[in-house]
């Protein structure tokens, strides 16, 4: 795929009306008070549209928020296979749902940081959106209702998109920003590039810059730290690491199933039998192609999934019954770090164990503290390694962390991005 595309500095935007995609959708306080916990996703944003303000254009922006479900009878559907009780399902729960995926904090943060009013639609493509876009002049921030409010959204319904496009009128400018939502080929991350010149802001450039640039031609050696529960969700990455890297290293939930593939017991671990197969097929495969696929030498085990468990160390594929591992041990937290030592790349994916419980959060904690004493480039893919980084504190000590979780994740696979894809090449 060619990720040489146009920016937003390869067109002229003055005066024009810019339809800006941005990924806001930032996690937001379980009470359902309307509080943003992470702003990171907006300050990202915050280059691009101060760039196409200055410019003095004017920028209509949106965004999704979370996974709205459009009708009763489907919300009602999947509370259903949650396995929640038919009589506490009720239509008020769900109109409780979308509103708190309405973008109004949204709109309030970024006019905090922005220093200066940011106009909220009260739909997507609807009359409020049409009035507020056809009134707005250069230098104003108009932001959208939650894109996935519309059906068509997901679908990428060109009617949506040519609805959208319509909102930055026949002079207007597409410019993509949504780093994190560019692996989904929605009315708004893709289809609306058909009906106006497609470029791409500041954000998407520096992540393809940054990740692409390790994938493409890193600095050797390239380690790749690759973590999380499940092999089966990280069988494109692996695959495609094995070909680029010089070493691949094991942890988290599913180093078990690796190690039960070669012969090892787990107790009652994160043990997915479906992919023994596959994880001795890609043993096989770093054997075959000269990659050091490193995997845990010894685990801490729990007695229970639980932050209060009683632990142990044991040698990796030794655990008894009635136990389970939750995180990678002091042995294999040497030879993890000792590897990261000597890199001239890290790229890291998935925690090493249940970070969230302090008892099991030394190996991720460890592997995170060897990163920001490392000289080498660092790249951190967004999601859970990417929080667990910033809640450790060493953020600010990492070459690059992704705003994406899975636009990360595929990219790392090798795959086609189609919100990067449907931008004009440079
Ligand atoms: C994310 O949070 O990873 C992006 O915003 C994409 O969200 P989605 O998985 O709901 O498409």
């Amino acid at each position: 795929m060619n990720y040489n595309k146009k920016t937003v500095r390869d067109v002229d935007v003055s005066g024009r009306k810019v339809l800006l995609r941005c990924d806001f959708n930032v996690p937001m306080a379980k009470d359902g008070s309307g509080v943003i916990t992470d702003d990171k996703r907006i300050r990202a944003a915050l280059p691009t549209i101060q760039y196409l303000l200055d410019q003095g254009a004017a920028v209509i922006a949106c965004s999704h928020m979370g996974k709205p479900v459009a009708t009763f009878e489907s919300y009602k559907k999947k509370q259903l296979e949650k396995g929640k009780d038919e009589a506490s399902i009720t239509e008020e729960k769900w109109k409780k749902s979308l509103a708190e995926l309405r973008m109004e904090p949204v709109a309030a943060r970024l006019g905090e940081l922005l220093g200066r009013p940011v106009v909220l639609a009260d739909d997507v493509v609807g009359p409020d959106a049409c009035a507020k876009a056809a009134a707005l002049k250069g230098g104003e921030v108009l932001l959208l209702q939650n894109t996935r409010f519309e059906k068509g959204e997901t679908k990428n319904d060109p009617e949506l998109a040519k609805k959208l496009a319509a909102l930055a009128g026949s002079d207007g400018v597409y410019v993509s920003d949504a780093f994190g939502a560019v692996h989904r080929a929605h009315a708004s991350t893709a289809g609306v590039a058909a009906y106006l010149p497609a470029v791409s802001g500041f954000l998407i450039q520096k992540e393809l810059d940054f990740i692409g640039g390790a994938l493409a031609n890193p600095k050797r050696p390239l380690v790749a730290i690759l973590g999380g529960s499940k092999v089966s969700s990280k069988i494109g990455v692996i695959n495609n690491l094995l070909e680029i890297a010089d070493t691949i290293i094991i942890g988290g939930g599913m180093a078990y199933t690796f190690s039960a593939a070669q012969g090892g017991t787990v107790g009652d671990s994160l043990l997915e039998e479906d992919w023994k197969d596959y994880a001795n097929d890609m043993v096989k495969k770093a054997a075959d192609k000269g990659v050091k696929l490193l995997l845990p030498v010894d685990t801490v085990i729990a007695d229970k999934f639980a932050p209060d468990a009683d632990s142990k160390v044991v040698k990796a594929g030794q655990i008894p019954d009635g136990w389970q591992g939750l995180d990678i041990g002091p042995e294999t937290v040497a030879l993890y770090c000792a590897a990261v030592a000597g890199a001239g790349t890290v790229i890291w994916n998935g925690p090493m164990g249940v970070f969230e419980f302090e008892k099991f959060a030394a190996g991720t904690k460890a592997v995170a503290e060897a990163l920001s004493k490392t000289s080498a480039i660092t790249i951190i893919g967004g999601g859970d390694s990417a929080a667990a980084v910033q809640q450790l504190g060493y953020a600010d000590k990492m070459t690059h962390i992704s705003t994406g979780g899975g636009a990360s994740l595929e990219f790392m696979e090798g795959k086609e991005l189609p919100g990067v894809a449907c931008l004009l090449d440079a």
